[in-house]
């Protein structure tokens, strides 16, 4: 039986200084569980996996044990509101106590974006933190929830950290937590659990804050002010809240601007990934009659966006080539990008923006955590990729209602519309047309066959006939990190084609069940080539290419992706 017991410690004048309540320190057995390799993303499962009995405290613990020097640090903790949140936090904030943190620091009612989450630990110069989300992956008892570690700089911990915490998972013996009671996470304030300080901050107030230092909101206020019609879809996820305060309270557009604004368990049953599948209700919107001129999205944890013009879509990979293009016009960015770092799947539009402006252009493989070297070393200041991620060096995780601060401060600016600036920057730069088809909840093996059977076929492939032409070269994607020569191989099988037009392969490192096949589509069409065919048509030579070379239908047994973006 462990009570808790308040010590009363004297000064040495013998006067009562502070009551300090401490509680006994449990260690609580465990035994390895043997899936617990973090993902693209951190570690991401069903609920019912995270509610087996020590499930998560064998993680958290197994996170704790591979940071060195989290005694006496600060830890900061939040997700994206989704089933299981609450519950997490109070395991976490028990375990950090128990492990030696000085402090935590945890979002009102569990609330913390992720780029939200990336801005505490960098401002208040927490070790890291945890990140409780599945991103756009439902939610709800049934449905997914995970666990990712920040590092101090405040981005997804790297490869080595994730095989260091991995490693711990595999030979775990024990967690440390305290006897203490769950904290109120609604009110803000400090409470004290075990020797540790806890402080409930408001969510939103310092990365409102972060924003209005990045962007002209006089500017944007002046737009929206202008008649300028917008509508921000939250998704029933976490941006709710900061998108009120800021497009609706510091940028004064109307009541109503914000739809789905309050973070709901389940999502509201939806799937909050916002992508033409997903958010089908906002394209329909802003392609059928009275659209608002400019639509934007964001996903469960508020990293990933979504931009729709009115009647215009805009691919993740050209939304990062025009925010490059234009992003001298924000105040932040008004001295110039030190270089465009992309993901390889990513179309190669911002490598012609970045030869334009003469900066370097990074490609690295899948995964935001790439991009932290590079942000951290000065050599990259934008970031982007196809799945809906952009970000800059302002944290280091992609950023949601970031990008479209970005685009609102382009546009008013230069006072065009999405279709005019998409038109604008193709006559300059050329279109890459893109499309990623997926192919969700095929069976492990069967996608690891397809992928095999590629790798085998790789140095066959240059030369091969096609009905997108010759295959000119094809490889399997490796990535060594020009900071720290480090070395990731295996990212995806790049075949390409003359002029730079090329079909990616990889599977999915974000799913929780089953195997999700990725196919990315690019064809390029330079400066003063044809420059407004409709996407589809454009890549249907490069999509039956990919059927030929991958034999997607013999090894998924589907005839057809499942979604396309
Ligand atoms: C997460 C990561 C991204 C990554 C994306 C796609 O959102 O943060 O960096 O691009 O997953 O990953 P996947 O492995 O599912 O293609
Ligand atoms: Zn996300």
């Amino acid at each position: 039986m462990h009570g808790t017991r308040s010590l009363a410690l004297q000064t040495k004048q013998g006067s009562l200084a502070k009551v300090i309540t401490t509680a006994p320190i449990l260690t609580v057995p465990t035994t390895p569980f043997t899936d617990q390799k973090p993902g693209t993303s951190g570690l991401r499962k069903k609920v019912r996996v995270f509610q087996q009995a020590g499930y998560a405290e064998s993680f958290i613990q197994s996170v704790f044990d591979a940071v060195p020097g989290h005694e006496g640090a600060t830890l900061v903790i939040g997700g994206d509101g989704r089933y299981l949140n609450r519950e997490v936090i109070q395991v976490a904030i028990r375990m950090a106590a128990a492990n030696g943190f000085a402090k935590v620091l945890v979002g009102q009612g569990g609330i913390l974006s992720t780029p939200a989450a990336s801005h505490a630990i960098r401002k208040y110069g927490a070790i890291g933190g945890l990140v409780l989300s599945a991103s756009h992956n439902p939610g709800g008892p049934n449905e997914d929830f995970g666990i990712k570690y920040n590092v101090s700089n405040g981005g997804p911990a790297p490869e080595p950290v994730t095989e260091a915490i991995h490693a711990r998972t595999l030979e775990i013996a024990q967690y440390r937590t305290i006897d203490a009671p769950d904290i109120d996470l609604d009110r803000l304030g400090s409470t004290q659990v075990g020797a540790m300080a806890v402080e409930v901050i408001d969510p939103v107030a310092d990365y409102a804050e972060l924003m209005e230092s990045l962007f002209d909101f006089p500017a944007i206020r002046a737009l929206l002010a202008s008649g300028f019609t917008l509508s921000f879809d939250a998704m029933s996820a976490v941006t709710g809240p900061y998108a009120h305060e800021i497009f609706e309270t510091r940028l004064g557009a109307p009541v109503g601007t914000v739809v789905n604004g309050t973070p709901l368990p389940d999502f509201g049953h939806h799937h909050p990934d916002p992508n033409l599948v997903h958010a089908r209700d906002l394209y329909e919107r802003m392609m059928g009659p009275g659209a608002p001129d400019f639509g934007a999205a964001s996903d469960g944890d508020g990293d990933r966006n979504l931009i729709i013009g009115r009647g215009q879509y805009v691919t993740p990979s050209d939304s990062l080539a025009v925010l490059a293009a234009n992003a001298h016009l924000a105040p932040a960015y008004a001295g110039g990008l030190k270089g465009i770092a992309r993901s390889m799947p990513t179309s190669g539009a911002a490598d012609r923006v970045a030869a334009a402006l003469g900066i370097p252009l990074y490609e690295t493989p899948t995964g935001w955590k790439f991009f932290g070297n590079l942000l951290d070393a000065g050599m990259a200041t934008i970031c982007g990729e196809e799945s809906a991620g952009t970000g800059s060096d302002h944290v280091r995780e992609k950023d949601g209602i970031w990008a479209v601060l970005l685009w609102l401060n382009v546009l008013a600016a230069r006072r065009l519309s999405v279709a005019a600036v998409m038109a604008d920057h193709w006559a300059q730069y050329g279109r890459n047309y893109y499309a990623r088809h997926d192919y969700e909840g095929i069976a492990t093996p069967a996608g690891d066959a397809l992928m095999a059977h590629l790798r085998e076929s790789l140095s066959a492939l240059p030369g091969t006939q096609t009905a997108a032409g010759t295959v000119e070269a094809a490889d399997d994607f490796a990535y060594t990190d020009p900071t720290d020569g480090s070395v990731s191989a295996r990212q995806g099988i790049r075949v390409l084609f003359a002029g730079g037009s090329r079909v990616v392969f990889r599977l999915s490192g974000t799913g929780t069940e089953g195997a999700t096949l990725r196919v990315y589509i690019e064809a390029c069409e330079p400066a003063g080539g044809n420059l407004t065919q409709p996407a589809a048509e454009a890549l249907a030579p490069l999509v039956a290419a990919a059927e030929q070379l991958a034999r997607i239908a013999h090894f998924t047994g589907m005839d057809a992706p499942t979604v396309i973006t």
